[in-house]
């Protein structure tokens, strides 16, 4: 094992150092998905619109130009992916997009994070990108395409996934520094209570991306926190994984034993003086951290 970067605060396990797996020091990294298919890991850059391709063998990470304001990438069905993306939800074999679904939203307002629940349903968040007004939503978007806007007054909405049986999903709206839990009802999609969930203190960031493990402990994205953080399901903070960079976005899980943890980070929003603090700011880290993760959903339509 690493150097030991942090002890779980009630665990007590040690978690191995993470390393920075490509020093891409990307504008706005996010979006992080295993594709089992190829073995790769894609994730994006939101402000420069480009998908990246990692694989985690041979280290080499391609990236090309999709479209403006990407902010999700979900395999389909298939074959080919759903993308996200500024008002659009968007097939894209790789090459070409063509438009699956559009929403009505504000101007100011762009797509942010989104996933696949376990029946192929897209669920997609808007923020404000002046990141002030309650202006966003949460859609849900169905195989038949139809959209439907299931959570509104949102600022930044991030941060989605569901307990391994189904019955929960975790929701983040950034600026509130909540993930809140909902009552989930897989077969049509249907939320219902909701409480808050982890509430992280606004000195240590803002709950960004999460992903739920096999065991249903949540990860969470710390944007402005240095970390990303494990909570039980029943909302313990268990430890921390600490990065050399400030703006964690997101994470997932990946690789041929669905045991690495895949970290995004960002350099938007970051002063000169801070980026020559932290260099690597923009850039993709990995740790073991002795968790197995899930698959992600595909889009059914
Ligand atoms: C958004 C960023 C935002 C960050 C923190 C991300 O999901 O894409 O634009 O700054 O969350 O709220
Ligand atoms: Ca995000």
């Amino acid at each position: 094992m690493g150097s030991v970067i942090s002890s779980g605060r009630i665990t007590g396990v040690a978690m191995e150092t993470p390393e920075l797996v490509v020093d891409s020091r990307a504008e706005l990294g996010e979006g992080p998905v295993w594709d089992s298919m190829e073995g790769r890991l894609l994730w994006l850059d939101i402000v420069g619109g480009r998908v990246h391709s990692l694989d985690p063998l041979t280290g080499s990470d391609e990236s090309i130009e999709a479209v403006p304001y990407v902010s999700s990438i979900t395999p389909r069905k298939g074959g080919g992916f759903v993308l996200t993306a500024g008002h659009a939800v968007l097939a894209w074999d790789g090459e070409s997009s063509a438009v699956l679904a559009e929403i009505e939203e504000p101007d100011g307002n762009r797509f942010n994070d989104a996933k696949c629940d376990a029946s192929g349903r897209l669920w997609a968040g808007t923020m404000d990108m002046n990141e002030a007004s309650p202006a966003g939503s949460l859609y849900m978007v169905s195989p038949d395409r139809s959209v439907r806007r299931m959570l509104g007054g949102l600022t930044v909405s991030n941060g989605i996934d569901w307990s391994p049986d189904g019955k929960t999903m975790y929701h983040a709206d950034s600026p509130t520094g909540n993930v809140y839990a909902y009552d989930f009802r897989m077969e049509d999609g249907m939320i219902g209570r909701s409480r808050v969930f982890a509430s992280i203190p606004h000195s240590q960031g803002f709950p960004d991306g999460l992903t739920v493990d096999s065991d249903g402990m949540v990860w969470i994205a710390q944007w402005g926190g240095w970390c990303v953080s494990r909570w039980s399901a029943e909302g313990r903070l268990m430890e921390t994984v600490k990065l050399p960079v400030s703006h964690v976005s997101s994470c997932t899980f990946g690789g041929r034993k669905m045991d690495t943890l895949f970290i995004t980070s960002a350099r938007y929003g970051l002063s000169g003086g801070e980026l020559r603090r932290e260099p690597h700011a923009g850039s993709l880290f990995s740790v073991v951290p002795g968790a197995v993760g899930r698959q992600p959903h595909e889009f059914d339509g």
